[in-house]
């Protein structure tokens, strides 16, 4: 898909196709719609990015708040967005033995006690091992510092998004 496919795409196409690269967050999408024409895929990236920069900091969260934990209920359950699934299947997350599972699960309760919102990590970018061992740390993390790491893993995942949508090379967008 080029840029004037994208720019062509009347509301309701747009936020069909765009409306999960942040995850379930449509909104988003449906304001970035109303700044077209993009000159190209990075400003297309961009407009989504400063939504989220322009945010209060109730919205950002509200925003981490629509994550799925990671190897939670929702996997289990089936009731993942397909590219949750996707992502969280590419990183082993669907084959973890039942110790680890319940290690996750967890450290997901404590860092959700803790920050206030579900751990967010670019699942693609990483393996079972590394998604454990990263929850651990960030745990540890004052809040403002962690609110800034989970916002910027919310962008890789929607860089990632945006990348296989328009198939890109993500280090491109
Ligand atoms: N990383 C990639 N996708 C997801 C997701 O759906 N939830 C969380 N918590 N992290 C992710």
């Amino acid at each position: 898909m080029d840029i004037e496919k994208v720019n062509s795409m009347d509301f309701g196409e747009f936020v069909d196709v765009f409306g999960n690269v942040i995850e379930r967050c449509p909104l988003i999408a449906a304001a970035v719609w109303s700044q077209r024409l993009f000159s190209d895929l990075e400003d297309l990236k961009k407009h989504f990015f400063a939504f989220i920069d322009a945010l209060p900091q109730s919205g950002q969260e509200g925003i981490l708040r629509c994550h799925p934990d990671l190897a939670g209920s929702e996997l289990r359950r089936g009731t993942l967005t397909a590219e949750s699934q996707r992502e969280q299947s590419g990183a082993g997350l669907t084959t973890l033995g039942t110790d680890e599972r319940l290690r996750l699960a967890e450290l997901n309760a404590q860092y959700r006690a803790r920050f206030g919102f579900p751990f967010v990590l670019a699942a693609r970018l990483s393996d079972r091992a590394a998604v454990s061992r990263e929850l651990a740390r960030r745990l540890l993390c004052p809040s403002a510092q962690e609110l800034r790491t989970a916002l910027g893993q919310v962008k890789k995942i929607c860089s990632l998004r945006l990348a296989d949508l328009l198939h890109a090379d993500p280090a491109k967008l």
